[in-house]
């Protein structure tokens, strides 16, 4: 079994869910608390033993790469200054130089595209994808969990969430077959069934460990679900012809695509914050009491 050591970043989203904030700036540098969500990506991602990072971007996403990068002037300002608390919120954001790799998904034709377009740095290797958007709060990050299982599986794996029957229509849904109330194997998938049609209640979230022969699949660039090139219906085909497996991972997620689920993240988050959960949780209790 090859290590997994690779993860793609789709970021090559318009973000239109939040204009007019993402109309000049990338939704992936949107904060949560004090860290823009690509870098809560990032961060998971190497946790979970990655060392090569690809982010699919699109036009008016360089900050994204940016943010990566030496800020040489940023840097030597602060030494000079001793601000080394402002220096140490920096670390997050330095990569292993030469790691970090972008490729531009020029046009939007869907997830599985995008994934796709960066099989030159995919190869013949096992990979992970995030999306940024799904932020999830847990005591082992949620990539950490599922390398785990990918090393005891051998095959793909995806993070899995039960989510009321009325919203399958927004997320892949899995068709499962043996089940040990935490790694369920997929027998289907489906992407954003209506509720009737649901094969389960099962998601996927923004978390994968994939094969590389998805990429075969995907080049068929067979469209799916709203017109698009699937992710899930690139995954579906490899189903029978490798281990496919769902993990129930422990941890929160929030949605940050969406405005209610970004601002209870910042909640959630704040109040894991040591300087800022007290003061937090005394402006909440003022607001609710009313
Ligand atoms: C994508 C995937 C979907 C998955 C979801 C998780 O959908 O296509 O299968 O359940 O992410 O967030 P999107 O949110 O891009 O519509």
């Amino acid at each position: 079994m090859k290590p997994l050591r690779k993860a793609v970043f789709p970021v090559a989203g318009l973000g239109t869910r939040f204009l007019p904030a993402t109309k000049a700036m990338a939704k992936e540098m949107l904060p949560v608390v004090d860290k823009p969500l690509i870098q809560y990506a990032v961060e998971e991602a190497r946790a979970a033993g990655i060392e090569q990072f690809c982010m699919v971007t699109g036009r008016g996403k360089t900050a994204l790469v940016e943010h990566f990068d030496i800020a040489f002037e940023l840097e030597a300002t602060l030494r000079d200054r001793d601000k080394q608390d402002a220096l140490r919120n920096l670390d997050g954001t330095l990569v292993e130089p030469g790691s970090m790799v972008t490729v531009r998904q020029q046009v939007p034709l869907g997830l599985g595209h995008a994934i796709w377009c960066a099989r030159a740095f995919i190869g013949d290797d096992p990979f992970a994808v995030l999306l940024p958007d799904d932020l999830v709060l847990a005591d082992t990050p949620c990539l950490a969990q599922l390398a785990a299982a990918y090393r005891q599986t051998g095959g793909n794996v995806v993070a899995v969430t039960e989510v009321p029957r009325e919203h399958t229509s927004r997320y892949g849904i899995l068709k499962t077959g043996a089940d040990d109330g935490r790694l369920v194997e997929v027998t289907g998938l489906v992407e954003k069934p209506k509720p009737a049609e649901a094969p389960s209640t099962l998601s996927i979230i923004g978390r994968y460990v994939l094969m590389p022969e998805v990429i075969g699949e995907l080049a068929r660039m067979d469209r799916g679900a709203g017109g698009e090139v699937q992710l899930t219906d690139g995954m579906a085909r490899l189903i029978g012809r490798q281990p496919f497996h769902g993990l129930r991972y422990e941890g929160r997620r929030f949605d940050c695509g969406d405005k209610a689920g970004f601002l209870e993240a910042q909640i959630a988050f704040a109040l894991k914050h040591p300087e800022l959960a007290p003061a937090v949780r005394a402006f909440l209790r003022r607001y609710v009491e009313g």
